[in-house]
């Protein structure tokens, strides 16, 4: 079982701010610093650190050319990222704030070049059985998924950014629905309250689409899984906060690595939640993924 990650490469421009620049407002920010993004090349990245064998898909424009080194560096084979010669990497704007939020602005660039000849390209290299990650950051997913699809590859979906494009993907396709709670409601078409019990709004999730298994995300509140035969809750692992930047990128890429793997469910939910911790109290997305060995080794609760 091979596991490919098709999405987004970004730079990424992280501004620490000691509050979001409001409407009409300018400031002056405290540091600027770059880094590897794109929850794509993170959602690889940490899939590889996690001990998984990963391959990603995607497009740079010649200015990226370093975000290939920081995918080879964790192991991740990046032979179907084409770089392109008319078009700028994609890129995010991001405001870091004192207590470790963001919020981002993207510019799509190449992430947006994607062709339907690359998407044949890559995943004639795939077969039955192998597992397909995809974000919201790329043009042409409805394409890669029918596709995808109709070889006999699993589907795992993170629907992030949500946007409406999400409603025109074949969505009855995914084998794997991993969404944070904003997410959910909006595809549920209604908010999510924040006492409300994790567990049934995946299992709502669960039942609009019954052939995936929904893990929610709900932040300090943990996480939820229903795949219609099993449930499983997680709590949250509490540190101090520097940088959410990739913190749910990195739970993605640890739970899958951990069922993938052979893991139970609560087995790859915890390893999920310690390494997300672990990133969260680290500047910046790529470079805040911690490896399995660090999160195995790591003593916070
Ligand atoms: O999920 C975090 C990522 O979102 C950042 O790395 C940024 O590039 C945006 O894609």
């Amino acid at each position: 079982m091979k596991v490919l990650c098709f999405g987004s490469l970004n730079i990424d421009y992280t501004y620490r701010v000691d509050h979001f620049v409001g409407k009409g407002e300018t400031l002056l920010s405290q540091e600027l610093r770059t880094f590897s993004g794109g929850k794509g090349l993170n959602q690889s990245i940490a899939l590889a650190r996690a001990g998984m064998e990963t391959c990603h898909a995607g497009a740079i424009g010649e200015d990226g050319l370093f975000l290939l080194q920081e995918l080879r560096e964790a192991g991740v084979d990046t032979s179907c990222v084409d770089v392109r010669k008319d078009v700028r990497t994609g890129h995010a704007i991001i405001q870091n704030s004192r207590d470790g939020d963001n919020c981002i602005l993207l510019y799509g660039g190449a992430n947006q070049s994607i062709t339907t000849a690359q998407a044949d390209a890559v995943l004639s290299r795939f077969r039955a059985g192998d597992v397909l990650v995809l974000q919201n950051e790329i043009n042409e997913l409805p394409y890669i998924m029918t596709e995808a699809h109709h070889r006999g590859m699993k589907i795992v979906l993170n629907p992030s950014p949500m946007n409406e494009k999400i409603f025109a993907l074949p969505l009855e396709t995914v084998d794997y629905l991993l969404v944070n709670e904003v997410e959910a409601g909006q595809i549920l078409g209604r908010e999510v309250d924040k006492g409300e019990d994790g567990l049934a709004v995946a299992a709502a999730l669960h039942e609009r689409f019954p052939a995936a298994a929904v893990l929610l995300t709900l932040g300090e509140r943990g996480s939820c899984y229903d795949d219609g035969t099993r449930t499983a809750r997680q709590c949250a692992v509490r540190v101090r906060a520097v940088d959410t930047t990739a913190a749910g990128d990195t739970y993605t890429g640890f739970f899958l690595a951990g069922i993938l793997g052979g893991g139970s469910v609560s087995e790859a939910m915890e390893l999920a939640a310690r390494a997300s911790a672990i990133a969260v109290t680290r500047r910046g997305a790529a470079p805040s993924i911690p490896t399995r060995a660090e999160v195995l080794a790591w003593e916070g609760k």
